[in-house]
């Protein structure tokens, strides 16, 4: 985490507490925060899982905040504070807002100012933030990443509040490895997640074989680099390729996918349009992308491709798949619109 963020934070290995992936990380961070009936707010899209792990044991609800195209998908403080409202009204209890930045599934980062903004909401309304940083080291372009534990040293806050999520599942490759971790500045927290890591622990086998992979700094250090090298040529084949058919897709700065927009091939501007077309997707061009509705996106017609874990045969049979699909697809679209 430090060499990611490296000359800008330092953290402190007491206050980080191991847990089983990322998933065990968020679900232990829920359980110390919130109680049965407790709700979170989550901007949408986001990762499905999450309903399974903020919410399946602990019993804690989310809430979305709704982000759309118009903003190019940016938290804005107008949605967090109508989603905020509405939960009120509800008699439903927040008890934190939880982000993933970059975000899984739009492939960006958020930028200093949003960050900040997030800061002072959650200090005004007094709850939690988590923010999942999961995607830190994939960065691949500019802008660079901004992690929450820069802005909370440039700015007043109740440290107290802030949590960070983190897991070598996707900077390192290691999903199979289910190393997670929390990092709170909040001392209870700590104290509360070390007694419930005990249920989501590390084996010391793991913990001893990562502790010598991750102290050979040259190895750490050029893998890393590699990694973002091989990332930011994929996403320009994938996305020059797509924009020569005309499809558009969010521009993109890190994380393994980018989010593509299909809203011109949807028959009608409904989700049950967008389910269709991914049908055909899957079914008949043979191309496993996930519907925009999957990561409770409010808006039809977007899909995340996942353009990093094929090799370059894959990518080229993929794309080619695509070329020849998109044509046809408008051409049935504008007969269906005529009839
Ligand atoms: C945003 C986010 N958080 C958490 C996870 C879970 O990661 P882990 O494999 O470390 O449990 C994922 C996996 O896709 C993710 O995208």
């Amino acid at each position: 985490m430090g060499r990611v963020r490296v000359g800008r934070v330092t953290f402190d290995p007491e206050r980080i507490v191991m847990a089983g992936g990322a998933t065990g990380a968020n679900e232990q961070i829920i359980f110390c925060l919130a109680d049965h009936g407790d709700a979170f707010l989550v901007p949408s899209p986001y990762y499905p899982a999450f309903d399974r792990d903020l919410g399946w044991r602990t019993g804690v609800e989310i809430v979305p905040v709704h982000c759309d195209s118009s903003t190019k998908f940016r938290i804005t403080r107008a949605a967090l504070e109508e989603a905020y409202e509405k939960a009120r009204q509800s008699n439903i209890n927040i008890k934190g807002l939880l982000i993933t930045n970059p975000s899984n599934p739009l492939g960006i980062s958020l930028d200093r100012d949003t960050l900040k903004s997030l800061v002072n909401f959650i200090n005004e309304k007094n709850i939690h933030l988590v923010c999942d940083e999961i995607y830190a080291a994939t960065l691949f372009c500019s802008p660079k990443f901004i992690s929450i534990a820069e802005v909370i040293q440039e700015m007043d806050c109740d440290r107290d509040l802030i949590h960070i999520v983190y897991s070598l599942s996707k900077d390192m490759g290691l999903p199979g490895l289910r190393v997670g971790i929390v990092y709170s500045y909040n001392d209870a927290v700590v104290s509360c997640g070390r007694k419930m890591s005990s249920f989501g622990l590390v084996s010391s086998q793991t913990q001893f074989l990562l502790a010598s992979m991750l102290s050979d700094d040259e190895f750490v250090e050029k893998f890393l680099a590699e990694c973002s090298k091989r990332l930011v040529k994929r996403y320009h084949v994938f996305t020059k390729r797509h924009e020569q058919v005309g499809i558009s897709c969010l521009k993109g700065n890190a994380g393994l996918f980018f989010w593509m927009d299909l809203r011109h091939l949807l028959q009608q501007q409904t989700f049950e349009a967008e389910m269709k077309l991914w049908r055909t997707i899957v079914n008949d061009v043979k191309l496993n992308v996930s519907p925009g509705s999957s990561f409770h996106c409010q808006e039809p017609g977007w899909f995340r491709v996942c353009f990093a874990n094929i090799d370059d045969g894959t990518v080229d049979i993929a794309l080619k798949r695509i070329e020849a699909f998109v044509p046809q697809s408008k051409v049935a679209n504008t007969a269906t619109k005529k009839n």
